[in-house]
């Protein structure tokens, strides 16, 4: 049977009128739409059915260009054998391709467009990792809705964000891609993310749908190394890896994707406990789940399943409910259907919840809703988006170490020689996932140096090295720029395509000869200031030891040459703190703040206790930390009982005092600990925090709202509890240097 466009949508119409409220923003609500979807299900074919659960990736054309489809994705498209397409980009090119979908298929259903917008659209942002470090969900929030606007004007629908996993091995280039070690900081990140890309929510020209991903604990591969075997108590699980998938699931995320790793054993794309149990059943997610890049298919690789029908079955079963870059659905569906392995009953619920998700987004009111040529031309790379993007650069900043305030440097000094590779780089400052970012639209570190500087002053710029080659002929023209200098910014770290998928590292010391071109520079003695840009933590000890000012960056985006510019020489003071430890060396890995204390918590001084011969068991520069170029005091830690209230919110306050001479960013942070419980629990847990700007000289009064529910853990029986007893507070600018008060909670 041929159905007419007309005919399709008239019918669904029909009982959308009759079964919803009258405004267009409800119409196409997930509720609303359900007889909408139930009337489709009805007249789809098997074939079909399996299409709209089958993804496909448009033949890549290289970082900032839009995909190509091939002639054989175009006839699948008529034949209602695709439902989505990744890597396809621009208001023209989806426009033409949805046209294939709703002009020239059977059921005309609209094809939704999905990419990988992590940070950024075309104005690119700080990498996620960076954007952490703002600590600053208003800023994560403001980076999301302008990705979301330029993306949703350039056809996309979709965006395989926010990256939620939860890192605590920066040997794992992914680490870039996320928001660090702590899953309560994580939780609020991955929040701030999902409102900001779904912004006003169903079918908004400015919104796209989120999704969380990679579900779950893909950050825990074993070595660092990407894609590797996970293994992991259930209570780690949901105490450091599940949070923020909860908190993006609650802030209404509207599809998940399921990783590539197994844990335990079980691949998550085949995970029925993750993706049914958890993510629908304790969670009440009504979205979709969709599989990572071929993840269906591998679960043969993972020795799961013998055919790519058996690892449909499994991964349909266990509510994956698309497959992206695989045809095991849209093959391996029908035939399990025909031979009776897979009820049509499974079948339908997963294709009603990828039907519900575009209807959600107003495709089947307009499909061509998100290609519109003349807002993509207005949006991308808009002035204000550019703009946004130095702000948030400029808040993702953190400074390491400022010693004798070599930083922030003089306007007018004589000459500054600007050393090394990734100093004018456009592409590196990108970062790695940079969307539909282009080198060119960057500003470098070296042209936001000239932006900054006077007139008068005379800019040296040398290489040195590159960033991973073994060459040192460049190091004497890098020595004699810093000779003949008043300052040098000496400008390293990693490429942008050293972090990301499948950039593990063995070691994360500075790689090629760097390290080497650092201490030749250093040993000039100019006022020194090391610019680091990396997507990992680096393990970065000389340079502690004897580099005199140094700024971690990550990776800024467009405007990283600009905001560094702001910060180096003093209009704005950098206020980011770290969301992940610096290990002072690759052996410390795994190494994170929330540790537990073990039977025998380290002692320099006792030999049978917990630690390195070789090394102290804390971290070069720990999370949570991070200076200014004033100083901050705290004062007044105050808890409004000494007993838990029993309105269940205990409120913590603390005065902050700006006591240096600059205005400046301070990040009050609220850590707890249970002494004794009846499971173990880490030496500290971020349960609040909070970005203030003081001037010089001003206080201000933080309060922390700390609720029964912060101080609950997973019981013995894997159930939440909160146990009666002894809690302790610290309040501080990091998690070592605090005030501290203790309460009781009773039954
Ligand atoms: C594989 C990556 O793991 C995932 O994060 C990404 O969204 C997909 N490829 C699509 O590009």
């Amino acid at each position: 049977m041929r159905l007419s466009y007309v005919s399709v949508l008239t019918l669904a119409l029909c009982v959308l009128s009759f079964a919803s409220p009258s405004t267009a923003g409800e119409r196409s609500g997930l509720k609303g739409s359900e007889k909408f979807i139930d009337s489709l299900v009805a007249v789809m074919t098997v074939e079909e059915k399996a299409g709209q659960l089958t993804q496909y990736s448009a033949q890549w054309q290289g970082l900032g260009s839009g995909g190509r489809l091939s002639p054989e994705q175009a006839e699948q498209i008529r034949q209602g054998k695709i439902g989505s397409l990744l890597n396809l980009l621009g208001a023209e090119q989806t426009r033409s391709v949805q046209r294939m979908a709703v002009e020239e298929s059977r059921l005309k259903i609209p094809l939704m467009f999905g990419y990988d917008v992590v940070h950024g659209y075309r104005t690119v942002f700080p990498i996620p990792l960076a954007e952490a470090s703002t600590w600053d969900p208003a800023a994560v929030e403001l980076s999301t809705r302008v990705a979301a606007t330029e993306a949703a004007a350039s056809g996309i629908h979709w965006t395989f964000a926010p990256m939620v996993d939860i890192a605590r091995d920066p040997r794992w280039g992914r680490i870039a891609e996320g928001s660090g070690e702590d899953p309560y900081l994580g939780s609020v990140m991955a929040a701030a993310r999902v409102r900001g890309f779904q912004g006003d929510g169903p079918g908004t020209p400015t919104s796209i749908i989120a999704c969380a991903k990679h579900f779950a604990a893909y950050g825990g591969a074993e070595g660092g190394r990407d894609y590797n075997t996970v293994d992991i108590s259930e209570r780690t699980l949901r105490e450091t890896y599940l949070p923020p998938f909860e908190a993006a699931a609650r802030a209404g995320a509207w599809t998940f994707m399921a990783s590539f790793n197994e844990i335990g054993g079980v691949p998550s794309t085949a995970n029925r406990f993750l993706l049914t149990e958890i993510l629908r059943g304790e969670w009440k997610f009504e979205g979709f789940v969709v599989s990572d890049w071929g993840s269906v298919t591998e679960l043969r690789q993972h020795g799961i399943a013998g055919t790519q029908a058996e690892a449909a079955l499994a991964g349909i079963l266990a509510g994956t409910d698309m497959d992206m870059e695989g045809s095991c659905y849209r093959d391996g569906i029908p035939q399990l259907v025909k031979e009776g392995k897979l009820p049509m009953s499974v079948v339908d619920e997963a294709v009603r919840r990828v039907l519900k998700i575009k209807a959600r987004a107003g495709l089947f009111e307009d499909p061509y809703r998100y290609c519109d040529t003349a807002r993509e031309k207005a949006a991308i790379l808009a002035p204000a988006h550019r703009a946004s993007a130095r702000e948030v650069a400029r808040k993702s900043i953190v400074l390491l170490k400022n010693d004798r305030s070599i930083l922030p440097l003089l306007k007018n000094l004589g000459c500054i020689a600007v050393i090394g590779a990734l100093a004018d780089s456009g592409n590196d400052c990108l970062g790695p996932w940079a969307g539909a970012g282009r080198g060119e639209d960057a500003v470098t570190l070296l042209a936001g140096i000239k932006a900054a500087v006077s007139p008068e002053t005379h800019l040296v710029y040398e290489q040195g090295c590159d960033v991973t080659g073994i060459s040192t002929a460049g190091f004497s023209a890098a020595v004699n720029a810093a000779r003949g200098a008043d300052a040098v910014i000496l400008v390293l770290g990693e490429s942008a395509s050293m972090s990301g998928e499948a950039k593990s590292r063995s070691s994360i010391e500075l790689p090629g000869v760097q390290q080497q071109l650092l201490e030749a520079v250093h040993a000039v003695g100019k006022p020194t200031v090391l610019v680091l840009m990396n997507g990992r933590p680096l393990a970065i000890p000389w340079a502690a030891e004897h580099v005199g000012a140094i700024l971690e960056t990550w990776f800024l985006g467009v405007e990283t040459g600009h905001a560094l510019g702001d910060v180096l020489f003093g209009d704005v003071s950098p206020g980011g703190k770290l969301p992940v430890s610096f290990p002072r060396a690759t052996g410390q890995i795994p190494i994170h703040y929330n540790h537990k204390q073990t039977g025998r918590p380290s002692q320099d001084t006792v030999l049978w206790t917990s630690k390195y011969l070789d090394l102290p068991t804390t971290p070069l520069y720990s999370f949570g930390y991070g200076l200014s170029y004033t100083t901050f005091a705290y004062s007044n830690l105050t808890l409004s009982s000494s007993t838990f209230p029993a309105s269940d919110t205990m409120v913590v306050t603390v005065t902050v005092r700006n006591t240096g001479s600059h205005r400046g960013d301070e990040i009050a942070q609220l850590y707890i600990q249970d002494p004794v419980a009846s499971i173990t629990r880490p030496v500290r847990e971020l349960r609040g925090f909070k970005r203030v700007t003081l001037a010089a000289g001003e206080a201000q009064t933080v309060t922390f709202p700390l609720t029964r529910g912060a101080l609950a853990f997973y019981g013995l029986d894997m159930k939440k509890i909160v146990e009666p007893g002894l809690f302790r507070v610290y309040v501080g600018g990091n998690p070592v240097q605090t005030l501290t008060a203790d309460f009781t909670l009773q039954h």
